[in-house]
């Protein structure tokens, strides 16, 4: 038995029925009944709480890794090395509370997080890196509330419904950025849609001068609203760039985008900012979150945006549990005092 072969095995979960197990390839991990469980065992037993105790909540998330089921680590260790599928990994089977809370009227606390939704999805986080919070994005954090407001319905923020969420990367405007996006859903909307799109994608339908003119530094980026209302970034600070939009891999480019945010320094690059923004609007993606699914999504590699929603404000509606997470800790060491999980706003 090989080494490889001799982890798997000591690792390895009794799998479900044969009709229960659905492996399907590309851009979803669908766990099965057996995977479900181990997970929700697991999850109940993260006792720290993780708006109060984030780094030893983490660090119980990372020792309950080493129990998810060989297969789903697997393919979790794969996506952290970049094999990525239209910019997402969809995991549907998560573990549910008997009962969802209902959604909040804000994001200011962490009722998520008491989930053992939220767990799982902290676990399942630990497996493609390591969950940071940010100082001045969702109260700072670590696992956020994601409800429409009805004082931001119609505001550039994930707690709108009314408007429209623009294409863009997460946090374009900061170097210390997540590399992965990971959204939990406890409560749907049918008609709450995210939407992808893929550089890579993207690339397919540009020509070969546009692709090199958006390797170029020609584009200006502001802060996200979320940020400046802490009140916690300078307003010296508030202009980043000029910077490029695309980089990396000819077959697999990476991509910071804003089409709120972002201007050209010239016409010609607000010309292919809109480029940009005319092509998404043709080759997106859309994903209604159910209950039960999470998605990973590859801020590195995607662009993403949100649809219009009904929301009712009376603790039905739509309920997400987000968090990022970020490959390489060592890269925002300088920014997170005492080793600690959170990014100090003063470096974003
Ligand atoms: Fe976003």
């Amino acid at each position: 038995m090989s080494p490889v072969e001799r982890l798997r095995s000591l690792t390895a979960r009794k799998p479900g029925p044969a009709s229960d197990r659905t492996d399907v390839p590309g851009s979803v991990l669908a766990l099965d009944v057996a995977e479900t469980a181990v997970l929700a065992e697991a999850a109940h037993l993260l006792a720290c709480a993780p708006d109060t105790e984030p780094e030893d909540f983490c660090a119980q998330a990372r020792r309950a890794a080493g129990v998810v089921p060989g297969r789903v680590r697997d393919r979790l260790a794969a996506f952290a090395w970049g094999c990525v599928t239209d910019g997402h990994l969809l995991i549907t089977g998560l573990p549910l509370p008997e009962r969802v809370p209902p959604a909040p009227p804000t994001n200011h606390g962490c009722v998520a997080a008491g989930t053992v939704t939220t767990r799982a999805q902290a676990i399942l986080n630990e497996c493609v890196g390591h969950t940071l919070a940010y100082e001045a994005e969702g109260h700072g954090h670590l696992f956020q509330d994601v409800v429409p407001s009805r004082a931001h319905a119609r505001t550039q923020t994930s707690q709108s419904s009314e408007a429209e969420l623009d294409l863009h990367t997460e946090q374009a405007f900061s170097a210390l950025r997540p590399d992965y996006l990971s959204l939990a859903c406890l409560r749907g909307a049918p008609d709450a849609l995210t939407f992808l799109l893929p550089a890579k994608d993207l690339c397919t339908v540009l020509t070969a001068q546009e692709r090199r003119s958006l390797r170029e530094p020609l584009w200006t980026t502001t802060v996200d609203q979320s940020f400046l209302d802490t009140g916690l970034i300078l307003s010296a600070r508030v202009v980043r760039g000029p910077m490029p939009i695309l980089r990396g891999a000819e077959d697999d480019p990476f991509i910071v985008f804003d089409h709120d945010l972002m201007r050209g320094i010239s016409d010609e690059a607000e010309v292919l900012r809109t480029t940009v923004q005319q092509r998404y609007l043709v080759r997106r993606i859309g994903l209604s979150l159910a209950p039960g699914e999470m998605v990973l999504i590859d801020n590195r590699r995607a662009m993403h945006g949100r649809s219009v929603f009904a929301a009712r404000y009376d603790g039905t509606d739509r309920f997400v549990s987000r968090s990022f997470v970020t490959a390489d800790p060592a890269r925002s060491r300088h920014a997170r005092p005492g080793n600690g999980r959170s990014v100090a706003a003063a470096f974003c």
